[in-house]
């Protein structure tokens, strides 16, 4: 029979604000996503980011381990009972070389102090909304593409993303493609709802049916003649935009140029803008 030694068995210590990875899924060398468990308080708006990551190296010295987090966009929405993240790998990054190797199993910090531009409170109502995504900028509208709301408050939902090359694109393909087919989305925001979703998807260093930055598509009118649109108004589109810093910036004049302002929580307006975590 076994025994348990109870005087020198040691407590295994827990990280704080530990969740429990339950999947993961590896789209390219520099791409993952992945599912952890959701803490029964943990309360979120679709489209809001948290601050995860895990128990950095112990110090040369002392010994110590501090937290190594960083802010990353929730990519499941609000309703869903796991959390799920989109996340780029760098080699020498401090924390997604390390992120990169987690199992199901494994744990994460995760703490649960959700925030965020990208919610649809800051937002005045309108008819069409865009989502423009660069690289892992996708994430948040993951969630958004996800939640009833969106097709509730318009009819119209346009979501483009601009990737170095095609592989890049699968996570946000296959989100949309399978979001459309699933009967218990379609059930839960309506296959009418999800018919209103318009993906244009461009690659900049791949050839693929769309090519370009999305800043310059729009700037010459491609997009809107692609999808049959009169051009973004003041009174009926509004935009949520996340990318790297460059792109933000670059978005924003082109967002300003049709007459649009920036939003946010306390004072709602025509788009906003997030950062989307880069390295
Ligand atoms: P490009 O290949 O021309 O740099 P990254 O993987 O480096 O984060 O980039 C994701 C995508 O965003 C790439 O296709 C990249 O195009 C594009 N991008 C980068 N900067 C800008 C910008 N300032 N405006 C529009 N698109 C950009």
């Amino acid at each position: 029979h076994s025994q348990v030694n109870t005087q020198t068995a040691k407590p295994v210590p827990t990280l704080p604000d530990a969740q429990t990875v339950t999947s993961v899924k590896h789209w390219t060398d520099r791409l993952f996503s992945f599912r952890v468990t959701r803490p029964a308080s943990l309360r979120f708006r679709s489209g809001e980011f948290v601050m995860i990551g895990l128990m950095g190296d112990p110090h040369p010295e002392t010994g110590k381990q501090k937290p190594l987090l960083r802010a990353y966009s929730i990519a499941s929405p609000a309703w869903d009972d796991e959390l799920e993240f989109y996340s780029i790998k760098v080699q020498d990054g401090p924390l997604t070389s390390k992120l990169q190797h987690i199992q199901p199993g494994d744990e994460i910090i995760l703490r649960p102090k959700p925030v965020g531009t990208l919610v649809h409170d800051a937002l005045l109502p309108g008819k069409r909304i865009w989502f423009f995504a660069t690289g892992t900028g996708f994430a948040p509208f993951a969630s958004l593409l996800r939640e009833p709301e969106t097709y509730e408050k318009f009819d119209e939902v346009v979501v483009t993303h601009t990737c170095r090359d095609v592989a890049e694109l699968e996570y946000g393909r296959k989100l949309i493609e399978e979001l459309k087919a699933d009967e218990m989305m379609q059930e839960l925001i309506g296959a009418d709802n999800l018919a209103k979703i318009r993906y244009y998807p461009t690659t900049t260093r791949e050839e693929s049916p769309k090519m370009g930055r999305i800043t310059t598509l729009l700037e010459d009118g491609t997009v809107f003649k692609d999808l049959g649109i009169d051009g973004i108004q003041v009174d009926t589109d509004r935009a949520m935009v996340c990318g790297s810093l460059e792109f933000n910036k670059d978005i924003l004049k082109v967002l300003e140029g049709f007459g649009l302002e920036e939003g946010a929580n306390s004072d709602p307006k025509h788009f906003v803008i997030e950062k989307a975590f880069v390295g």
